[in-house]
């Protein structure tokens, strides 16, 4: 049988998630992340239901994240087939003790910093209760204690300042059982190999394999042997999808899975990319979507929110008294 070639996918292209209100997410995304509103549309797989979108400026490939409203459906909870967390790039550790202050400012409990590998990061929950996690890299190793030293004192940030600004993802984590087992299956179906493997400094019963290209470890799985079967509800994400280049590559994907007898949803027309579904061993829902059209292909890039204005705060805390 032949398996998709490595380098066919090319990094993450969106990840979506369910929230239970579109109002209380939106100003969260925007206002408190800085993201762009990229689309509102409906759900195309359940039509009375709303679908937003955010990312940045030009809601590029890799930047965005997107939202089933679901307000009727109960709170889900990490597990076998329910992710665990997301991951946005930071630029440097200047702009994530930035981000640590700014959140704070805005009323969240912030966990951090902590050195996980090669990165640097910070993790919070959005309204939902989803756990967020901006993460920078190190270049050239740093001291525990001075990172600590430098995280103790806050910054004065009133707004999102341009070398705060979030644009891609730096990974997805969901979860695994069996390790053996995940890396035939992601080398098989998507080409990705195993690029990194390190403890979890926030689970000692837990390893986190990352699989991706080159030195991206886009996928990052937590594998804990003892690990049950999640809930995928508000509050987590539905499906991570992964990026390909072309209806071809696309292709490729699809009859590797038919080669193998993997069951998926046959490539769907989401207007601004292409689709396909199907879930890896452990229950994760996973998307093969194409780079094109894009979300430009209907409307011009906008601007993103970079320049949080102190009024948005004072609104947010009149509303809150
Ligand atoms: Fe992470
Ligand atoms: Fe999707």
């Amino acid at each position: 049988m032949a398996a998709v070639g490595d380098g066919l996918v090319k990094g993450l292209h969106h990840i979506t998630l369910v929230t239970a209100s579109e109002r209380v997410n939106r100003r969260f995304y925007t206002e408190v992340l800085g993201l762009r509103r990229v689309k509102l549309s409906v759900n195309q797989d359940d039509i009375f239901h709303r679908h937003l979108f955010y990312g940045d400026e030009r809601g590029s490939s890799g930047s965005v994240v997107t939202f089933f409203e679901w307000p009727h459906l109960v709170r889900g909870h990490p597990g076998l087939g329910s992710p665990h967390h997301l991951a946005y790039s930071v630029k440097d550790v200047e702009a994530l003790l930035k981000w640590s202050s700014w959140l704070k400012r805005n009323g969240l409990r912030v966990s951090g910093p902590h050195i996980v590998g090669d990165r640097v990061s910070i993790y919070f929950r959005d309204p939902d209760g989803f756990l967020l996690e901006l993460a920078s890299r190190i270049e050239g190793g740093i001291d525990d204690a001075a990172l600590r030293e430098m995280f103790v004192e806050e910054v004065d940030v009133d707004g999102i300042t341009q070398d705060m600004r979030l644009s891609l993802m730096d990974h997805a984590s969901p979860l695994a059982t069996d390790a053996a087992q995940l890396e035939r299956f992601l080398s098989k179906t998507l080409g990705l190999k195993m690029v990194s493997k390190r403890e979890n400094p926030h689970d000692s019963q837990a390893v986190i394999l990352g699989f991706g290209c080159e030195d991206h470890d886009f996928l990052r799985y937590i594998l804990k042997p003892s690990i049950r079967a999640g809930f995928v509800g508000i509050g987590s994400i539905h499906h991570i999808a992964v990026k390909v280049e072309s209806d071809e590559d696309q292709k490729k994907v699809m009859q590797t899975l038919d080669s193998v007898g993997i069951r998926h949803s046959g490539i769907i027309d989401r207007f601004w990319f292409k689709s396909l579904y199907f879930r890896d061993p452990f229950g994760n829902l996973l998307e093969v979507a194409t780079t094109g059209p894009g979300y430009t292909v209907d409307e011009a890039p906008g601007v993103a929110w970079l320049q949080t204005s102190s009024s948005t705060m004072a609104r947010a805390r009149e509303e809150k008294d």
